[in-house]
């Protein structure tokens, strides 16, 4: 089976490289030249923890290619996945440009017996839209959709074992396709639900928004938890423990970021409006999210007694979520933004090194690890959960800060712990413990 995946983001660039892991042959499709002769040296372009390996076994097994021409890699594709960005637009609609794009490239040479499938996140009715799209420029071709769950930082997990894999078809040979591609899978019990076409569209605006207001949830109840005595940490853990809530995504922090959440949860809200249907809920979420920032700012001020002009702030983490650099949406820019208008000096240590955080942030220092980062600090501030921010030599750490303030927007350490090691911790839905 030739597999032809369009996009090489991160979405593409996984499928693409598990596809091949499952034994297909994959010709990856970018049309930015300058990443596609990366690409082909094994480079890969995006902080993914497994991904190169993947990568590299899979083209030196000669099942993984890449190519800058959509002309030649789609004339023998059985398979075609369309995986490009579908980037919110100013009014918050998601814009499918890109999408169109490859599709009118893919005209000209596809084969009639070539199943299309869009994998990137389109509104409800998008697929239909991109067949009538191609009818129109006499090109008769099975299209579907397959939306795509992987995390960053988790991708090749969460493809290679995902919880399920929703197929959105309107005809026989599309379903049989999809099934060979996904029958490696079968071995997992992986549940494989075909369905319409907008039940596929949907289910993955569903899913990403619900998980956003299940964030947005557990921070709001983490403001209730800091002003009467309750523990945000033990209130999820006791609501995670129902099995009908789960225990995922009942962390509380500083707002979701990232480059899904925040334009999936207004790409949603947007066009069901255009069905006539107001998704309150959902716009809520983005507007409680929206505040958040803010909200930790004068959070981090009130810790440091309404002042942090001339302090020196040693942030750790700066990235939306740890194990990726990505920087889209991370709360980290605005509230490090806000405290350097508010006249503080920012030093920054970030495990990914992100290239994304040095071009957005100015004035700051960059740090080579966490210990030198917080020397001389007034206050230390935990902005990402990554894993080495964990178990920090606390006591090391009250030795080289000028203050013992931990503020730690992600409840990494327990209270206790901290209080023990001389610092003032303040952290989320927990009481501030000087
Ligand atoms: C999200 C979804 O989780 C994936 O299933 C989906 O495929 C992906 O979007 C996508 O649409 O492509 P991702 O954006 O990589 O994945 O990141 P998440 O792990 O979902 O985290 C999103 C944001 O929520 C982060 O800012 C994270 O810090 C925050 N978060 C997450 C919390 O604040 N608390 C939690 O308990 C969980």
């Amino acid at each position: 089976m030739n597999i032809t995946v369009i996009g090489t983001g991160y979405v593409g660039l996984v499928s693409g490289v598990c596809f091949a892991e499952f034994g297909f042959d994959v010709t990856c499709v970018d049309n930015n030249l300058a990443k596609v002769e990366s690409l082909k040296k094994g480079e890969v372009p995006i902080y993914e923890p497994g991904l190169d390996k993947l990568m590299k076994k899979n083209m030196v097994a000669g099942r993984l290619g890449f190519s800058s021409s959509t002309k030649d890699s789609v004339k023998d594709a059985d398979i075609i996945f369309i995986a490009v960005g579908t980037p919110s637009k100013e009014d918050g609609s998601a814009n499918l440009d890109y999408v169109y794009l490859a599709v009118a490239e893919l005209a000209g040479s596809v084969n009639p017996n070539t199943v299309l499938v869009i994998k990137s996140t389109v509104p409800v009715g998008t697929t239909k839209s991109v067949k009538k799209f191609l009818q129109d420029r006499g090109v008769e071709i099975d299209v579907a959709f397959n939306p795509e769950f992987l995390k960053e930082g988790a991708a090749i997990d969460d493809f290679m074992h995902p919880d399920r894999v929703i197929l959105g078809v309107e005809s026989k040979k599309a379903k049989k396709v999809l099934s060979q591609v996904y029958r490696p899978l079968y071995v997992f019990n992986v549940p494989i639900v075909f369905t319409n076409l907008e039940t596929a569209e949907l289910s993955k605006y569903s899913s990403n928004a619900f998980l956003a207001m299940k964030v947005t949830f557990i921070n709001e109840i983490a403001n209730l938890c800091e002003v009467c005595g309750a523990d945000v940490n033990d209130v999820a853990l006791a609501m995670g423990l129902d099995k009908r809530i789960g225990d995922k995504f009942l962390l509380a922090g500083p707002g979701y970021g990232g480059s899904c959440f925040p334009k999936d949860t207004s790409a949603l809200a947007d066009f069901a409006k255009d069905f006539g249907v107001n998704m309150n809920l959902v716009e809520e979420t983005i507007s409680s999210n929206d505040k958040r920032r803010a909200k930790m700012v004068k959070k981090i001020l009130s810790a440091c007694d309404g002042e942090v002009k001339g302090k020196d702030i040693s942030v750790l983490g700066v990235t939306f979520k740890a194990n990726t650099d990505d920087m889209r949406d991370s709360p980290s820019i605005e509230i490090i933004q806000a405290l350097q208008e508010a006249g503080a000096n920012i030093k920054v240590y970030d495990p990914s090194f992100s290239q994304q955080a040095k071009r957005i942030f100015n004035n700051v220092s960059w740090e080579k690890n966490p210990y030198e980062c917080c020397n001389d600090a007034d206050v230390v501030l935990i902005l990402t959960d990554w894993s080495e921010f964990r178990a920090l030599n606390l006591k090391e750490l009250r030795k080289r800060v000028k203050n013992p303030l931990l503020i730690d927007l992600r409840n990494i350490y327990s209270v206790d712990e901290v209080r023990a090691s001389g610092f003032s911790y303040c952290s989320v839905g927990r009481v501030f413990c000087k």
